[in-house]
């Protein structure tokens, strides 16, 4: 497999993952009515708006001069040098800009550096099944999420997707990572730098036509709303499956993987009054914000089919093939969103995947003995290797960086 395909693969799976489909013209899908209490929030209050309507006012506000006036190829040569959570900000930014960052880039009243420490502790021991299912998982889940996909399409990044997933990617490692919050990590570089990155897309999708055209009615994109959706394909859906699977976790891992999304919400311009202070808030506001939305594409379909092909050709000179791919896919999100997604039937992989995998996760978690795991769960145990590192590896040499335009065309 030539280098360039294998990142091919890798950066369609991580555009997936963060973002969606390229879906043009969904259908518009009713938005339940807000009913989320700002008390369920770690700010534990706060004025009830519906996030449909707020984005990032200071934010979008700052982005959308620094496009206006020219000055984004300065703002980038200054963001590509800053590239550590303890680093100074580099001069040569934009005086405006520069400020506004020293402000987001740093941890909220509420950061509490030991639950992070844990989160990076959790990360390490259960890192396996965190990239499955963020990566992939929460790929499959955003196939299925219509503005998303619309907003990726029309943006700059939508015209190169192998070069937009490797930037997606920067922001995943840097989460998942040991040293994410620590002074030596990049957490905070990524979610500030894509911040302003969803400021100047705010800026400018709205003159795009395209965008115009399927946007459903919203003016602005990356509501405060669409944030939370795709957060909780993130840390709510991985937990949902981490608790489904079974996997001992203490109470201690569980409320650190909570902060340390949390924490990266708000770096990411997340109003406090929207994340959600337990998993028990963060499961009913995923049910009136995600759940609803969800729903087939053709884009999303065709997305799915390019990541599962591209996925299986990667690895597939380590034994996983299409079928297994497919199978592993629908595995990951649920008979619902995998035939939404248009993912093949495979009769013989969905039965050794939902045998096997139960009884690699027991394994793996010391609670049953070797004998005990079917020779067949070891071959999908290399698949999920393979992506993991292939997802680990595919940033390398990216910046994530403020787009001045829309997609051509
Ligand atoms: C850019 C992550 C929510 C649309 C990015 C980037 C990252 C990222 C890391 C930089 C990569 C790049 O520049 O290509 C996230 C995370 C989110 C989130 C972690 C929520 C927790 C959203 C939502 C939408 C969206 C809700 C749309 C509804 C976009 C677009 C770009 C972008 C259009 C820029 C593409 C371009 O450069 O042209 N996001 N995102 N994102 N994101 Fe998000």
């Amino acid at each position: 497999m030539d280098g360039l395909s294998r990142r091919r693969m890798l950066l369609v799976s991580g555009a997936l993952g963060a973002f969606g489909t390229l879906s043009a013209a969904s259908p518009a899908r009713a938005r339940s009515l807000w009913t989320w209490a700002p008390s369920g929030s770690v700010a534990g209050e706060g004025a009830g708006l519906d996030p449909e309507w707020v984005w990032d006012e200071e934010a979008d506000r700052l982005v959308a001069a620094v496009i206006d006036r020219g000055d984004v190829p300065r703002a980038n040569a200054g963001l590509r040098e800053w590239t550590r959570n303890d680093q100074p900000l580099p001069g040569g930014l934009p005086a405006d800009l520069r400020d506004f960052m020293e402000r987001a880039r740093r941890l909220p009243s509420w950061a509490d550096r030991a639950k992070l420490e844990t989160a990076a502790r959790f990360n390490e021991t259960r890192g396996l099944y965190l990239n499955l299912l963020n990566g992939v998982g929460g790929g499959m889940l955003s196939t299925a999420i219509p503005r998303e996909a619309r907003a990726v399409y029309y943006s700059e990044g939508g015209a190169d997707m192998e070069d937009r997933v490797a930037k997606t990617s920067l922001l995943g490692f840097a989460v998942g990572d040991l040293n994410a919050y620590r002074p030596d990590g990049d957490v905070v570089v990524q979610a500030v730098k894509t911040r302003l990155v969803h400021a100047a897309v705010r800026h400018l999708l709205p003159r795009s036509p395209g965008w115009s055209r399927t946007s459903g009615g919203q003016t602005i994109p990356i509501s405060q709303a669409d944030m939370m959706v795709t957060w909780h394909s993130l840390p709510t859906y991985t937990m949902r499956k981490l608790l489904a699977w079974k996997v001992p976790l203490t109470p201690a891992e569980s409320a650190a993987y909570l902060h340390l999304w949390q924490v990266t919400a708000h770096l990411l311009g997340v109003r406090d009054e929207y994340i959600p202070a337990t998993w028990d808030d963060a499961e009913e506001q995923s049910r009136q914000v995600l759940d609803p939305v969800l729903a087939p594409t053709r884009e999303g379909v065709e997305l799915t089919d390019i990541l599962l092909r591209q996925l299986a050709e990667q690895t597939s000179p380590g034994g996983i093939d299409r079928p297994l791919v497919n199978a592993l896919a629908r595995y990951l999100v649920g008979d619902q969103v995998a035939d939404w997604d248009g993912i093949p039937r495979e009769p013989f992989w969905e039965r050794a995947i939902a045998t096997a995998w139960p009884k690699l996760v027991a394994f793996r978690e010391k609670l049953i003995p070797l004998p005990l795991v079917p020779p067949l769960a070891w071959t999908i145990d290399e698949a999920v290797r393979q992506y993991i590192l292939f997802y680990l590896t595919k940033g390398r040499g990216t910046h994530i960086e403020i787009p001045a335009t829309n997609r051509p065309g």
